[in-house]
């Protein structure tokens, strides 16, 4: 028999790091409201089946592969790191890829000592490798068939090469600082990463299902939301053509006449794309003119 416990979704969020904030802001924006345990780890939904798991964000691609959690929040550096440390085990179940997110940009790059040149992959031919992404640098190497060592790291990667334990790094940037503290630079990106949503390999079970479509619906809301745009101008009928086409992403806006204008009329459009100050500036060239740009607060198809 299913009890209440087994119809809530858990979601597992990184516990404290880059993209902490970002993601309960998300799930905030899908509507839930939650208080948050005794132990802190756990944030409970008042008003939606769905609780938040606070975890390390290593372990948010293992806790999903097992269907500890539905669902999880995680960078594509640590999904893609245990997809092929999955892969290498022989799973065949692994979580799979819901959507890619809108925050937690940052870059796998190798990071190189001031004083060492470098001049592209084959840089790296019988280096030493400090990294805690030793699949994905394998697997990059391996490509590009470059022999080199990979030392794998579990933490603070970039002291490394200051204690002669590598030459060089493999780790995340994003504003360079840490490696600019280390006398390194950012020498070669490997992947870029943002935040991304996996989901287990299981099958939602019917008495959570339902919740799941909303809830991953409402996440595709939220996500497209962000990147649209209300759009209102006014435009010489004479050039209507030229100005819709000029609107980014936008479908069949709606043309409206000015009162007491017979040369021009009123463009309203949702963009699902950002605007842009470059765009405003060629629908003024082409005549364009009373530019509005909106925010849009809520978007169901
Ligand atoms: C990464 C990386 C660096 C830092 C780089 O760690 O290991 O320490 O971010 O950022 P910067 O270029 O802006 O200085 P992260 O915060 O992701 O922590 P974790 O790897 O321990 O999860
Ligand atoms: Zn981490």
């Amino acid at each position: 028999m299913q009890t209440k416990q087994d119809a809530r979704i858990k979601i597992a969020v990184q516990k404290s790091g880059r993209l902490t904030e970002h993601s309960m802001e998300l799930l905030v924006r899908c509507g839930l409201s939650y208080s948050r345990g005794k132990d802190r780890l756990i944030c409970y939904g008042e008003n939606m089946p769905v609780d938040v798991l606070l975890v390390r964000d290593d372990d948010i691609p293992g806790l999903v592969q097992e269907n500890i959690c539905d669902l999880g929040i995680a960078g594509l550096n640590i999904i893609e790191e245990r997809r092929l440390e999955l892969i290498e085990r022989g799973e065949t179940k692994l979580f799979e890829q819901v959507s890619v997110l809108d925050f937690g940009q940052c870059r796998l790059s190798f990071g190189v000592p001031e004083d060492m040149p470098f001049d592209g992959p084959e840089s790296l031919r019988g280096t030493r490798i400090a990294t805690t992404y030793p699949r994905i640098v394998k697997d990059y190497l391996q490509r590009n068939g470059i022999e080199a060592k990979v030392v794998e790291f579990s933490g603070a990667v970039e002291i490394a090469p200051s204690l002669g334990k590598a030459d060089l790094v493999c780790d995340l940037v994003s504003s360079g600082e840490t490696l600019r503290a280390h006398q390194m630079y950012e020498a070669l990106t490997i992947l870029e990463s943002r935040a991304a949503l996996i989901r287990t390999p299981v099958e939602i079970p019917p008495e959570k299902a339902q919740w799941m479509k909303r809830l991953l619906m409402r996440i595709e809301g939220v996500l497209q939301v962000r990147e649209s745009k209300y759009i209102m101008l006014h435009a010489p009928r004479a050039r209507l053509k030229e100005i819709t086409a000029l609107l980014p992403g936008s479908e069949a806006p709606t043309i409206m006449p000015l009162e007491g204008r017979d040369d021009k009329v009123a463009v309203h459009a949702v963009c699902r794309e950002n605007v842009f100050w470059e765009t405003l500036e060629k629908l003024k060239e082409a005549g364009a003119s009373s530019m509005l740009v909106l925010p849009v607060e809520k978007m169901l198809a």
